[in-house]
């Protein structure tokens, strides 16, 4: 059975709805699933997992989320080498211009994303938590 970390941070709950849907679709594939807010993942934890859903919605001026889910990626992604990953998250008048920004990282990062990342404006609609299910599906 493959285990799969799902680690987000969300202020109103889109991102979080979108987390469940990942969660959902990982499991459905069979994969334990862990959940984790920013502040319970660390470097550490990488390796116990075979795949890491990344989710944050565009905060700031199209950046992470700072206080928690940033200082938590940025201390992660030097152990992503490698590692199967996949990103989601909400968004509001951008043009989705930080998740452009994080997958770049990730690339840079050497991780390896196996799935277009799922990006929604607000709330989730019912295609859109179809998208997050395959993305959890693909992590599996
Ligand atoms: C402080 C703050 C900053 C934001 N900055 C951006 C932004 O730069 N670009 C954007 O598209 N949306 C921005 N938004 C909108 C959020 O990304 C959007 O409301 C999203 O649905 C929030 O997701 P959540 O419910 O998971 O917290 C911002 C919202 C807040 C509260």
């Amino acid at each position: 059975m493959s285990k799969v970390a799902v680690v987000f941070w969300s202020g109103t709950g889109n991102t979080a709805a979108m987390a469940s849907a990942v969660e959902a679709g990982a499991k459905d594939k069979g994969a334990e699933v862990s959940v984790f807010g920013p502040d319970e993942f660390s470097p550490d934890k990488v390796a116990g997992f075979d795949g890491i859903a990344f989710g944050c919605p565009a905060m700031g001026s199209e950046v992470l989320e700072e206080s928690s889910f940033e200082p938590m990626f940025a201390a992660v992604e030097g152990a992503l080498s490698g590692k199967k990953i996949a990103l989601f998250g909400s968004y509001g008048w951008g043009d989705g211009q930080w998740m452009r920004d994080w997958e770049d990282r990730c690339n840079a990062a050497g991780a390896s994303l196996v799935c277009d990342s799922v990006i929604v404006n607000s709330a989730p609609g019912e295609d859109s938590l179809e998208e997050c299910k395959s993305l959890g599906a693909a992590l599996a």
